[in-house]
């Protein structure tokens, strides 16, 4: 069953200047995005810095409101509800219990002032999952929860200061995971980390994964990353969705030019062995202010055709359940 679906999904941010902040021009952090997961999928979101990702996850959780384009949202009982302009009353309470988010930076994310208790009950209080004669469970409850991210009982009683970068990121998937989401969006939540710990949150939450029916969208700069984790890979350039795929089938046949760049940067990735030429991906993504005509990569594509810089290429089906868009593939 399915969870989140965007259709023309776009994101665009007003850039004031002058005195009056009169809106000069838009960020155009998210262009025409079609997206759905179902229960029990991983998604991995990749792209290089400032494509779009954390837009994407930010919106689909409505910390941003959409510009245009519809989310469509279906409650565990199936009905679905159209999310993009409000968030009903009556489906509300259910939304924000069904989908968290947890964030790149867990210094940022948990309050200073709040024992971890508090901290990691704080969605069950306000989802009102425990009844007064369970008051008691909570203790025990707690415990466990500590115990399944790895940290100890006694560290409830304590505060997040006291706490290195990957014991606060446990706690935040404690968090998120205490009132058993049905989809659990994970934004670079590794990127702030030291590398000695990052491969201990992703094998956490691997862990999570294996153990529950949650679906994750996993978003990451990393393809590497994403790869290990995910049962569909989508690809990002500048605001746009340029490859989904799953996982398997984008290692082994990747479509687009900008993945192949993006693959062929993995040394492990051993691209001979794939037949996979050296592509070398230069310069920086273009600014998504001025985004260019046409196929938004074709600035730096090597396989760049004529008609590339005028008609934006159709997000199509190279083969069933793997799109790209890319003219290589519209001929
Ligand atoms: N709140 C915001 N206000 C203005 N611009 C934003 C905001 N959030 C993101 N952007 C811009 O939108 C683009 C996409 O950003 P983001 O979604 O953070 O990319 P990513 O997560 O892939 O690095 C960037 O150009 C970024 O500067
Ligand atoms: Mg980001």
């Amino acid at each position: 069953m399915k969870i989140l679906t965007t259709k023309d999904l776009k994101k665009y941010f007003p850039i004031r200047s002058g005195v009056f902040l009169q809106v000069t021009g838009y960020v155009k952090a998210l262009e025409k995005v079609d997206f759905e997961i179902s229960e029990g999928e991983t998604i991995g979101v990749v792209g290089e810095s400032g494509c779009g990702k954390s837009t994407l996850g930010r919106t689909l959780v409505k910390i941003y409101e959409p510009t245009s384009g519809k989310i469509t949202y279906y409650d565990p009982s199936g009905q679905t509800h159209d999310i993009s302009k409000t968030l009903d009353k009556n489906v509300k309470s259910t939304f924000r219990k069904d989908i968290q988010m947890i964030f790149q930076n867990p210094y940022d994310s948990l309050d200073p002032r709040m024992t971890i208790r508090d901290i990691v009950l704080e969605p069950i209080e306000t989802h009102e999952l425990f009844t007064k004669d369970e008051k008691k469970s909570r203790d025990e409850f707690i415990r466990e929860l500590l115990a399944k991210v790895g940290l100890h009982p006694e560290y409830a009683r304590r505060y997040p200061h006291e706490f290195s970068g990957g014991q606060r990121q446990r706690i935040a998937i404690a968090r998120s995971i205490s009132v058993s989401p049905r989809l659990l969006i994970c934004d670079e939540p590794t990127s702030a980390l030291d590398v000695s710990v990052q491969s201990q949150i992703i094998n956490l939450l691997k862990e999570i994964q294996q153990e529950t029916n949650m679906a994750f969208i996993f978003i990451s700069h990393n393809l590497d990353v994403v790869y290990h984790m995910s049962d569909r890979i989508i690809v990002m350039y500048l605001g746009n969705i340029v490859e989904s795929a799953p996982s398997t089938e984008l290692f082994d046949s990747s479509a687009h030019p900008y993945t192949q760049a993006l693959m062929s940067a993995i040394p492990s990735w051993n691209p001979q062995k794939r037949k996979l030429d050296k592509i070398k991906l230069e310069g920086e993504p273009p600014s998504p202010i001025n985004p260019p005509s046409g196929c938004p990569f074709h600035p730096r594509c090597q396989y760049r055709l004529e008609q590339c810089d005028k008609l934006k290429p159709e997000f199509t089906e190279v083969k069933e359940g793997h799109l790209c868009a890319c003219h290589l593939y519209t001929r």
